[in-house]
């Protein structure tokens, strides 16, 4: 309880009436799917069932989380994704917008695909939409200018209930204390996890909005309980170690702390995005990726099998840095009490690494002439 009262009143993009308790984003996410079926249960809207998601989100790895996610190597072989769910466009401006496009007309293009994915299903079957502010997995893609105010315009005008996957983003990684205040989200419905214990302990939340909780509370009666929990949903130890970490973040401020480091670590990394080798570094706060391409196209792919990726990422291993790696994106979302000195090692632990990296892909270049 607690903890939850700490929850409610920390999340300010709009009041939130109650928290949940599970022990993973998955589960956060799989959660929200099965509150919002039995909410448009209890609101006598059987219909109201599908979801939307966006491809190359990443909203975890259980059956409906994997669903909602849109990278196919966990659809692929999983037989998934489940009927229910669709998928609408990456927000990625860099890779997709179109020739002269800015980035606004971006957004608003994105926006009308959506609404017309709403007309043809039918607007009175879906449920609801599922976003990270800024999608992690899928490559630390931020949204486009103007973005979530009109994909949101949208989702209401069709009374689809909005879920903000803050699993990432939440407790400072974007310099915000969650996703939605930077990007002026305001959610039916939250997912937490990771920083919610700064990870120490595996608990995750979502927080609902009074309107859902008083439909599920009058129609309980009728409708039977949620009966939807997990053995270690509220656990008490997670809960203390959750409690103790928002106090820490209260104590250090973080999000100043998160604010005052940024600026060092993006510009520093930034400052290669001149490589050759590099087609975009992309990041806020504490979250960054650099996406390796010939030609600084998006459209120009290094052959998979010269792991260009990989190389960079054995490169930086060898110099005692770890990065995720998936395919050529680098990721990197360094700890939030990271030193400027740590900062500045950083910096150039990955200034080598490239430069050995572009050296490599030289060689392969010309091995193949
Ligand atoms: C945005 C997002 N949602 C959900 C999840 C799933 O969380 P978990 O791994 O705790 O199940 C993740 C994990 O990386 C995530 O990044």
């Amino acid at each position: 309880m607690d903890l939850a009262k700490e929850l409610l009143e920390l999340f300010t993009a709009r009041k939130m009436a109650k928290a949940f308790f599970v022990n993973s984003g998955s589960e956060a996410n799989d959660t929200q799917v099965k509150l919002v079926w039995y909410y448009y249960n209890a609101l006598g809207k059987p219909d109201k069932k599908k979801f939307i998601a966006r491809t190359k989100s990443y909203h975890g790895s259980t059956l409906i989380a994997a669903s909602l996610s849109g990278l196919s190597a966990l659809h692929q072989k999983f037989d998934l994704p489940a009927p229910f769910v669709l998928h609408t466009d990456c927000p990625h401006y860099w890779r997709y917008h179109l020739p002269g496009e800015t980035e606004e007309e971006f957004a608003t293009r994105l926006a009308n695909n959506l609404e017309e994915l709403i007309l043809k299903e039918g607007p009175e079957t879906i449920a609801a939409f599922i976003a990270e502010p800024v999608m992690g997995a899928g490559g630390v893609i931020l949204p486009p200018a103007a973005y979530f105010d009109k994909i949101q315009a949208v989702v209401k005008k069709y009374d689809i209930l909005f879920i903000a996957d803050e699993v990432i983003c939440a407790f400072g990684r974007l310099g915000y204390m969650f996703g939605c205040d930077k990007y002026n989200i305001k959610p039916d419905l939250v997912s937490l996890a990771k920083a919610l214990s700064s990870a120490y302990m595996p608990i995750g939340a979502i927080l609902v909005s009074p309107e859902i909780i008083e439909v599920i509370h009058s129609q309980s009666n009728k409708l039977g309980v949620f009966s939807h929990g997990f053995t270690y949903s509220g656990s008490p130890v997670p809960c203390v170690v959750a409690l103790e970490a928002l106090k820490i973040y209260k104590e250090r401020n973080i999000v100043d702390v998160v604010n005052k480091i940024a600026p060092k670590f993006q510009d520093g990394v930034k400052a290669f995005s001149d490589s050759p080798i590099i087609g975009e570094i992309r990041g806020t706060g504490l979250i960054l990726a650099t996406e390796f391409v010939d030609n600084k196209s998006p459209n120009d792919p290094f052959p998979p099998e010269w792991g260009v990726g990989a190389y960079f990422g054995a490169q930086c291993e060898k110099l005692g840095m770890l990065v995720r790696v998936a395919g050529d994106n680098i990721m990197m979302s360094p700890p939030f009490i990271i030193s400027p000195e740590e900062v500045d090692e950083l910096i150039s632990i990955y200034g080598k690494a490239l430069r050995e990296t572009e050296k490599r892909v030289q060689e392969l270049k010309s091995q193949r002439k």
